[in-house]
C-alpha cells in the first residue's frame, strides 16, 4: 500500500455537513415552512435556497449506492449511543468515493469499477470447526440479526482516517449462529473471487482472494462489527457490499470487504497483506502511534476531508474495549502492532 496524497477533488465541499446535522436542518426548514418558526428576511432567503441544494446533493449521492437493493427498506437503523466520536463524521461523499478495494484497482477512485459487482444473490458459507457447516443467503441473515448504527473511527495504515456511521450487527452474533466447536481458535474471512468481474483479481502477483483473520476472542469482542450499511443506507459496493468486517481498533486493511466465507480454524490464517509483505502488514495490526510502519510514521493521521493532522491514539482510541485482549502478550514486540 502506498501513501496517497489528497488530490484536488478530495477537498471538502463547502457544505461538508454530517448527515445527522443535515437531517436536523431539514426538519427545522420544514417547521419553518409550516409557519411555526419566525425567520428574518435574510434567514428566509437562505432557507429558500437550502432545500433545493440539499435535494440535489441527495440525488447526487444516490449514484454511489446500489440500485434496487432488496435490503434498502431496513435502513436507517437505530444508533447505538455507546460509541461516541471525538470528531465530525466524515462527509458522506468522501467516504463512498475514496476507497481501497484492490479487487477493482489500486487507485482510490475504484468506486466506478466496483459497480460491476453483483450483490444478489449472495451466499455466505460458514464452515470449518463448527457444529454444522451452513450456507446463508444474505437477506435471510439480515432477517435473523438486529441491525444497529455505530459511529466508529476508521484508521488506515496509510495514515489517513475517517469517522463513519456504519450499520450492521455485532460479529459476536454471527459467531453465535455459526456455533464454533471448542477447537476453533480463529475466524478466517474471505472476499469473493471473480476475476471476470473484478479486474484487479486478474493480476497474478496478489494472492487472491483477499483473506483476513481474527482470534475468536477478537471476533466476539463487543467492538467487532459486521457492516451491512453506511450513512443510513445499504452498503455501497465500493465499501464492501453486501457485508464486510469493521474492526476499528485495527488498521483498516483488517476490515475485509464483500465477504463470502467465515471459516473457524485451529491454525492462525495468513492474511492477504501479511502474505504479500509480512514485515509491513502483520496479522495483529493493532493501531499504535509509537510503532512506525517501516516506511512512515504512524504518530499522526490526516482527517479525510479537512486535511487536519491529529495525533493517532493507541488502539485508535478503543483501548477501554480491547486492551484486555492483549494484556498477556509481549507489548514491546512489533508484531502486535504491524
Ligand atoms: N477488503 C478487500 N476485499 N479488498 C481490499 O482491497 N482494503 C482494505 C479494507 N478491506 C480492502 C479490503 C483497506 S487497506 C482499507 S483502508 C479499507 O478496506 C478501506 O475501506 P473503505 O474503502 O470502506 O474506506
Amino acid at each position: 500500500m502506498l501513501i496517497k496524497r489528497r488530490r484536488g477533488w478530495e477537498l471538502p465541499e463547502s457544505a461538508a455537513t454530517p448527515e445527522a446535522v443535515y437531517r436536523d436542518r431539514r426538519r427545522f426548514l420544514k417547521t419553518a415552512a409550516a409557519g411555526s418558526v419566525l425567520l428574518g428576511a435574510g434567514g428566509l432567503l437562505a432557507a429558500c435556497d437550502e432545500p433545493a441544494q440539499a435535494e440535489s446533493r441527495a440525488e447526487d449521492l444516490a449514484r454511489f449506492y446500489p440500485q434496487d437493493d432488496p435490503s434498502a427498506a431496513l435502513y436507517p437503523v437505530p444508533r447505538d449511543p455507546r460509541f461516541e466520536l471525538d470528531r465530525e463524521i466524515t462527509e458522506e461523499r468522501l467516504a463512498v468515493t475514496y476507497n481501497n478495494f484492490y479487487e477493482f484497482g489500486s487507485s482510490k477512485n475504484v468506486w466506478q469499477n466496483a459497480q460491476d459487482l453483483e450483490i444478489r444473490p449472495w451466499t455466505i458459507a460458514i464452515g470449518g470447526e463448527v457444529e454444522k457447516e451452513m450456507r446463508l443467503d444474505i437477506d435471510d441473515l439480515l432477517q435473523r440479526v438486529e441491525l444497529e448504527e455505530r459511529l466508529y473511527r476508521h484508521r488506515c495504515v496509510e495514515a489517513w482516517s475517517m469517522a463513519v456511521p456504519w450499520a450492521g450487527f455485532p460479529m459476536r452474533r454471527l459467531v453465535e449462529i455459526a456455533k464454533p466447536l471448542s477447537g476453533a481458535k480463529y475466524v478466517k474471512m474471505t472476499t469473493f473471487l471473480d476475476p471476470d468481474t473484478a479486474g484487479g483479481q486478474r493480476s497474478s502477483w496478489y494472492p487472491w482472494p483477499y483473506v483476513e483473520g481474527l482470534t475468536i476472542e477478537e471476533a466476539t469482542n463487543e467492538l467487532a462489527f459486521i457492516g451491512t450499511g453506511i450513512y443510513g443506507k445499504p452498503m455501497p459496493k465500493q465499501n464492501g457490499a453486501p457485508l464486510r468486517l469493521v474492526v476499528p481498533w485495527k488498521y483498516g486493511f483488517k476490515s475485509v470487504k464483500s465477504l463470502v466465507s467465515f471459516e473457524f480454524t485451529r491454525e492462525r490464517p495468513v492474511s492477504f497483506w501479511e502474505e504479500i509483505q509480512g514485515r509491513e502488514y502483520g496479522f495483529w495490526a493493532n493501531v499504535n502511534p509509537e510503532v512506525p510502519h517501516p516506511r512512515w510514521s504512524q504518530a499522526q493521521e490526516e482527517l479525510l476531508g479537512t486535511g487536519e493532522k491529529i495525533p493517532t491514539l493507541l488502539y485508535n482510541g478503543y483501548g477501554e474495549w480491547v486492551a484486555e485482549l492483549y494484556a498477556g502478550m509481549d507489548q514491546t514486540s512489533r508484531t502486535l502492532w504491524m
